[in-house]
């Protein structure tokens, strides 16, 4: 059996790693899937560069770890035969969007594994991605903390997006549009625990007066905002992400508006967390 070897550098002590020693224009061997998963469990987002990909070859990464999700509201490539891609486009007319933390897709039973996202039109400047490591951001926290959390559910929902939606996809998304996870998941793979709430689809902490929700999710937002359990990355166009959703969270760095800058994303289908 080929073995693939591929090469890791850590983009800090905590989260990320530019990798290198694969070329996803090519059909994906099992072996290098393998590697990629291993790579994506040990450093929880992984950055690559120069990837020109094809649609197809997009998906293909997605689905080396599982069924791909179509996003009810954002506009995808679906005119091409792609729903799954989803496109996230700003400029002077477009505000950027996901400029707050968040673990994507939060509000649906099964929110993702992970996602797959590459840089199209990628600004000189500005832009930039950044990524939280949520069983970093866990581990700080003191026994007391971690022991009043444990038992706690919080509520997400999706209805940021009934802004954007048209009825049709309005109806789509109230399919699955509020769901209960816990406020600290366990790692399906890993076994790691991890802060599981985020300050764009977490709506409150089951079973609190509101005033308690409010003190406890506001405290973890913060906590997580700490710049130790960062990583951020400069995009170039071809530049490509694939990250672990279930541990981590990401946000966009609103930095400059004029600027167009067009990103696309597959998103992997995740188990429900516990
Ligand atoms: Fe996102």
């Amino acid at each position: 059996m080929n073995t693939v070897e591929l090469h890791a550098e850590k983009l800090t002590a905590t989260l990320g790693a530019e990798v290198t020693g694969a070329d996803f224009t090519q059909p994906i061997s099992p072996e290098l899937s393998k590697a990629v998963h291993h790579a994506l469990l040990e450093h929880r987002v992984l950055f690559f560069r120069d990837q020109d990909l094809t649609p197809e070859q997009h998906k293909a990464i997605g689905r080396c770890f599982g069924e791909l999700h179509i996003h009810p509201v954002i506009p995808s490539r679906k005119e091409e035969g792609h729903p799954e891609i989803v496109v996230l486009e700003s400029g002077p007319k477009l505000p950027f969007v996901a400029d707050r933390w968040h673990s994507d897709v939060s509000f649906e039973r099964r929110p993702p594994l992970g996602s797959v996202l590459r840089g199209v039109v990628i600004p000189d400047q500005g832009g930039d991605t950044m990524w939280a490591n949520m069983t970093a951001a866990y581990d700080a926290l003191s026994d007391s903390m971690q022991r009043l959390l444990s038992d706690l559910e919080a509520e997400n929902d999706g209805g940021v997006f009934t802004a954007v939606a048209d009825a049709n996809q309005r109806k789509e998304l109230a399919k699955d549009q509020t769901a209960t996870h816990p406020v600290i998941r366990t790692h399906p793979e890993t076994g790691r625990k991890g802060i599981y709430v985020n300050s764009t689809f977490t709506t409150k902490i089951v079973g609190m007066k509101p005033d308690e929700s409010k003190a406890i999710l506001s405290f973890l937002y913060t906590h997580i905002a700490s710049p130790e359990f960062h990583c951020r990355f400069r995009w170039r166009k071809n530049s490509m992400v694939i990250w672990d959703n279930r541990c981590t969270q990401h946000r966009v760095v609103s930095d400059d508006i004029r600027a167009p800058r067009r990103v696309e994303r597959v998103t992997i289908i995740g188990d429900e967390p516990h």
